[in-house]
């Protein structure tokens, strides 16, 4: 048997259009017609609309229903020109982003800060940059005021790769902590790792792995006896925590009611049906929130102002995500999350009842799995993508899971996941040893050295930006 070139399979994944669709690598010397060129876009979008429409992907599009897309369509067509960087030519987009800040640090317990630390925030382009964010504002935040030369991060494994990110990016520190059996953080190991240097300690709410939520009101405690922030990742759980604590499931209080949560950050374009590249990164006081922001006054440009990392911004996205917002309603959201945490349960248990397969901690409504009786999980991943899943695989364990977003609660859908996952896992039971398409990818990471993983996961973004 060969050996499987990895980088020929990802490129036969993510290269589907070769010779099938016009293809540019210059101008063309007169523009298309816009007509045709809709076409295009529009063949393009309707190719791979089956996988997500039909509840074949883990999170991914959060809503979807086709209403719901159109309307948010319609909101960003009347807002595509604007730029909260002109507030004087766009009000309306600094009303919407003050708006959002605003209904969502209510939602998240903000009317519990106290008056002279209200919880204030800035809208962001993702769970991403609203964690690089925070991180980037902990950090001036302990260099100018608790006079800490090396600013350090402290989280658990299990939280978000941004974490690494902003560590990398600012050159802070990062200490990992462990996780318990039921991986969730190990509140001892993030007590031992917390010293005079430390900056910010995260928890979140849940994790993107497991969907587990961490121990916040431990994690907030230790950070306020210890003078040090607590940041909470709700990027996931921002928008279904709350109306299910409202519903009566078991949820420990995780955001601004607990005195010691110092920031958080919530994706509006995850479970708040916003369209993509929105999130909202919140702190408890102005002045943490100073130190997020970038000024300049020497600039021959002039005064230079911005909240984030981007210069101009799209404030389209802020008005759909306002849109979004707006017209869902709190009632809006607890139905949703009714419907994704009773359909996450249904997965959940149905995962576990399959011989052979494990849940992962004790999720509400993203789910991971591993595999015992030597299967190859990664293989069962790889049957279920023939099935036209799109699922995610972790490590460290080896697991795979699925976030359940309103997609997976249409009728049928999880019934079809869970079938389609038996067979799966029946599939690979009767052809031990075979490895195809993308589990032996998985299976070398695991195996290779580190640098030898980087280049590989390099050669994939090169392959990503070149026709
Ligand atoms: C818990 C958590 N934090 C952060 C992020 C990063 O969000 P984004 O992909 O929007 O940058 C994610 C994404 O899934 C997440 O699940």
């Amino acid at each position: 048997m060969t050996a499987p070139d990895p980088m020929a399979e990802l490129a036969r994944q993510l290269k589907p259009y070769r010779g099938q669709f016009p293809s540019f690598t210059e101008l063309p010397a007169d523009g298309l017609a816009r007509a045709e060129v809709t076409g295009l876009a529009e063949r393009l979008a309707a190719a791979e609309e089956r996988a997500w429409r039909d509840g074949y992907a883990s999170g991914a599009v959060y809503h979807g229903d086709p209403a719901h897309v159109a309307f948010l369509s319609r909101v960003y067509a009347a807002h595509s020109q604007s730029n909260p960087l002109h507030p004087d030519l766009w009000p309306s987009a600094t009303k919407f982003e003050a708006e959002i800040v605003a209904m969502t640090a209510a939602m998240l317990g903000g009317g519990h800060a106290a008056a002279d630390a209200p919880v204030v925030g800035t809208v962001s382009s993702g769970g991403t940059e609203s964690i690089l964010l925070a991180m980037k504002a902990y950090r001036d935040f302990a260099r100018e005021h608790r006079g800490i030369a090396a600013p350090e991060i402290v989280a658990p494994v299990t939280a978000h790769a941004a974490f690494d990110k902003a560590a990398r990016f600012f050159d802070m520190p990062l200490v990992r902590t462990g996780v318990d059996e039921t991986f969730r953080a190990d509140i001892r190991a993030l007590a031992d790792a917390v010293t005079e240097r430390t900056a910010v300690v995260v928890g979140s709410a849940p994790t993107f792995p497991h969907g587990v939520i961490d121990p916040i009101p431990e994690i907030a405690a230790l950070a306020a006896e210890r003078g040090v922030g607590c940041h909470v990742d709700a990027c996931l759980g921002g928008f279904i925590l709350p109306w299910a604590e409202r519903l009566g499931y078991p949820v420990p209080p995780f955001d601004f009611r607990l005195p010691g949560v110092t920031s958080m950050s919530a994706d509006t374009h995850k479970y708040g049906y916003a369209a993509k590249g929105s999130s909202v990164v919140l702190y408890r006081g102005r002045e943490l929130r100073h130190s997020q922001y970038y000024t300049v006054t020497d600039w021959p440009g002039g005064l230079y102002l911005s909240p984030t990392f981007a210069g101009s911004r799209p404030g389209a996205l802020a008005a759909t995500c306002w849109a979004a917002m707006v017209s869902i309603g709190a009632s809006g959201y607890t139905d949703a999350a009714r419907r994704i945490l009773e359909t996450g349960a249904r997965i959940r248990d149905g995962i576990a009842a399959i011989p052979g397969l494990s849940v992962l901690g004790d999720p509400l409504w993203v789910t991971a799995f591993g595999a015992g009786d030597g299967l190859d999980i990664y293989q069962v991943m790889e049957n279920m993508s023939h099935r036209g899943w799109s699922l995610n695989g972790l490590q460290r364990p080896a697991a795979v899971h699925i976030a359940v977003t309103l997609r997976h609660t249409l009728p049928g859908v999880a019934d079809r996941f869970l079938a389609d996952l038996a067979a799966s896992v029946e599939e690979v039971r009767a052809n031990p040893g075979v490895s195809t398409g993308m589990a032996p990818v998985y299976g070398m990471a695991g195996a290779l050295p580190a640098d030898v993983v980087h280049q590989l996961l390099a050669g994939y973004l090169d392959l990503l930006f070149e026709v």
